[in-house]
Order: C-alpha cells, then structure tokens, then sequence
C-alpha cells in the first residue's frame, strides 16, 4: 500500500519557493518510518526530515553524533515508502562531508539508496565548499545554522545562538554564503526570533525555523516532539499537539494548522 501514486503534486522546491513568495508558511516535520510519513503525507505536511535526530529519538542515544549514513539511508528508504507527495530532506550525518568528495558520495547515498530529493548539511566554514560543490552536480542542498547538534562538544551543550552581536553577524554572513554556494533553503535552529526575522527577509530561499520564531518562512519539529513523547527535558520549543486532541491524525492536522495561522510558535516558545 505504500508505494501508492501521491494523491496530490508532489510538493518540490519550486512549490516551497511560490510559498514563501506567497507569504504561505511551510510546514515540516521529521519522519523516520513508512506508517508515520504516511500519517503525515496524509495530514498536508509539506517537507519531512530524516533527520540525524533519529539517533536520540530512535536509538536513545544522546547525542546524534554516533548516527551514520547507513542509518540515515536506511530511515530514508522507509519513510519513502510511506510519503511519496511530500518533499524529502535525508540528513548528512556528523563526519559525512568532511570534504566536497566525500560530502558528494555520501549525498549520492541518500539521493540513490534512500530516495532523498535534499540532503541538509550542518554548520559553515569549510562546509560551504562542500555546498558549492553539490549544488554544482546536481544535490540539491538545505543549510543548518544556529545550533547545530553535531557540535554539541564544541558548542558547550544545547544553547541559543546568535544572542551576541558578533554571533549574530556572523550566522547573517554564514546565510547569504550558503545560498550564494547554492544552498536552496536553510533550517534555523535555537536563535533569537528578531534574527531569524531579519535573516529570512535577506535571502531568496525558504527558511524553516525550530526554536526560531513564527517569522521563517515555515517551522519543522521532531515528530515525537509534537506527540508529547520526548525522552528527557522538552525544549522550549517543543508543543506536545496530542494534549486535547484525541487521535495521532488531529494532533498532526493541529500543528499544521498552528504552522499555517502563525499561532505556532508563540512568544513563550521563542527565544
Ligand atoms: O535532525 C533533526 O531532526 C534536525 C531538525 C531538528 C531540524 O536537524
């Protein structure tokens, strides 16, 4: 059942591009198996990530550090199965692009093995190299700013970024060079609103926030965040939409409709 045709258009990137020209907010969620991807297909998401979160969510580990490329292709292919409308995202995990050869093997992967139509990428630096070498055969590329959960060591733990002045011009700089190297949307992760605001007016591609107020051009959240079932301390960020919704399908269709009237997130989920 799962290989069924898509009921509706597949959502691609120009469709994400008419949103936010549109001003329509994007709505993503991580997937990681067939049956949710399906729920999800079903409930009008526009985007799902097979994200490295899979590594504290799936595997109980605590970081994502120790997820590989096999485990991302392996999620991938499954969440295939279950979505075909939605536009899938495969997550580049810690250590697989230490260079643009290898970043480019191992995007193949999710774009070969996992049917991936995006590969997301963390960080700047030397990793803007590697979005211009994808993007110039044919990946194409989300970007990740803010806090990037691969440098969770180096970072000092799980932290707002870009409060200071000099971080925040630096993740303004690290967003206009990752789409100038070709990188056709950008997720923000932990930063001030008033930033991610600023930093979503200055590009041309989608913006996708988590933890980066109601002004990106859409919002994604870890599924299990949504149903309430995080392992340890819930983010500021993270809404559990099964309170006072009595199926996994009405929670669903709740954080989409929260995502598109801008009611998600609100000022108190927000830093
Ligand atoms: O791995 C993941 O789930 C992510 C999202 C938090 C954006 O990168």
């Amino acid at each position: 059942m799962y290989a069924n045709a898509p009921a509706a258009a597949p959502v691609t990137l120009r469709t994400l591009a008419a949103k936010k020209a549109a001003g329509e907010k994007i709505c993503a969620l991580t997937a990681y198996d067939a049956s949710f991807a399906s729920l999800f297909d079903t409930c009008d998401v526009d985007v799902l990530l097979v994200g490295d979160s899979l590594g504290n969510v799936v595997q109980g580990r605590d970081t994502t550090i120790p997820v590989t490329v096999d485990h991302i292709v392996y999620h991938a292919m499954c969440v295939a199965r279950g979505a075909r409308r939605c536009l899938r995202i495969g997550d580049m995990p810690f250590a697989s692009y230490p260079d643009p050869a290898t970043g480019f093997a191992n995007a193949a992967r999710m774009m070969v093995e996992g049917d991936c139509a995006m590969v997301k990428l963390e960080g700047a630096g030397h990793v803007i190299d590697v979005i211009r070498y994808l993007s110039d055969r044919d990946v194409a590329v989300c970007a990740h700013l803010g806090l990037t959960p691969q440098s969770v060591h180096k970072l000092g733990g799980y932290r707002v970024q870009g409060r200071e002045e000099a971080a925040a011009k630096r993740l303004r700089e690290d967003a206009l060079a990752a789409q100038d190297a070709g990188a056709q949307m950008l997720v923000m992760e932990m930063v001030p609103a008033a930033l991610a605001a600023e930093v979503t007016q200055s590009l041309r591609i989608p913006t996708i926030g988590i933890g980066a107020g109601v002004d990106c051009d859409g919002q994604i959240l870890v599924c299990y965040d949504l149903l309430g079932i995080t392992p340890g301390k819930r983010p500021r960020f993270a809404r559990n939409f099964l309170r006072g919704n009595d199926t996994l399908e009405a929670a669903v269709r709740a954080y989409v409709a929260a995502v598109r009237d801008k009611s998600f997130p609100s000022a108190a989920e927000t830093y």
